[in-house]
């Protein structure tokens, strides 16, 4: 049971990556395309179905099943299991973040601009890697 709930959560880990690296490049492109236009408009239904069908559900599942794997597999004292949580909260932050500017792009309010997005676009790449290193390595055990 504990590999299979294991092959399901790094399933959904994948599909919420996918959506995490993707959306703010949209944000990237949408800042360029004029508030009105059909781009615009185009990039509004890219990004809410993106994190309706994809990045919610997904983050749902990795932590359904991330929850179950450190109950199952009694990591709950791990030093690196900590870390990771602590890791995986600040994506699951970034995750919210996302959310609120998609709802901003959605009614032409976009708070930020081209080159804030092109930085945020790296962040969930940095926690990413670090994530996965923790699990695989476990470093501090
Ligand atoms: C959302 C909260 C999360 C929790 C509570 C959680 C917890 C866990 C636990 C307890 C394991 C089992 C470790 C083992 O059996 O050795 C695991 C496996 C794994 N997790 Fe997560 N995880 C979460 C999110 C993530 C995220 C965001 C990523 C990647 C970005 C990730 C990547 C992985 C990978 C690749 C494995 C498989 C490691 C292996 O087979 O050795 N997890 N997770």
């Amino acid at each position: 049971m504990y590999e299979w709930i294991k092959a399901l959560h790094v399933i959904a880990v994948i599909s919420w990556m996918a959506g995490m690296l993707y959306l703010p490049r949209l944000f990237v492109y949408h800042c360029e395309a004029e508030a009105g236009s059909q781009q615009s408009e185009t990039f509004k239904v890219m990004e809410r179905r993106l994190l309706k069908a994809i990045i919610n559900p997904a983050m749902i599942v990795t932590w359904l099943a991330g929850l179950y794997l450190v109950w199952a597999g009694r990591w709950y004292w791990s030093p690196w299991f900590h870390v990771k949580l602590l890791l995986v909260l600040v994506l699951s932050a970034v995750h919210g973040f996302f959310a609120r500017w998609v709802k901003a792009f959605a009614i032409d309010r976009n708070p930020h601009s081209r080159k804030f997005y092109r930085i945020i676009n790296e962040v969930p790449t940095a926690l990413m890697i670090f994530i996965v290193i923790l699990v695989i390595v476990k470093p501090f055990s």
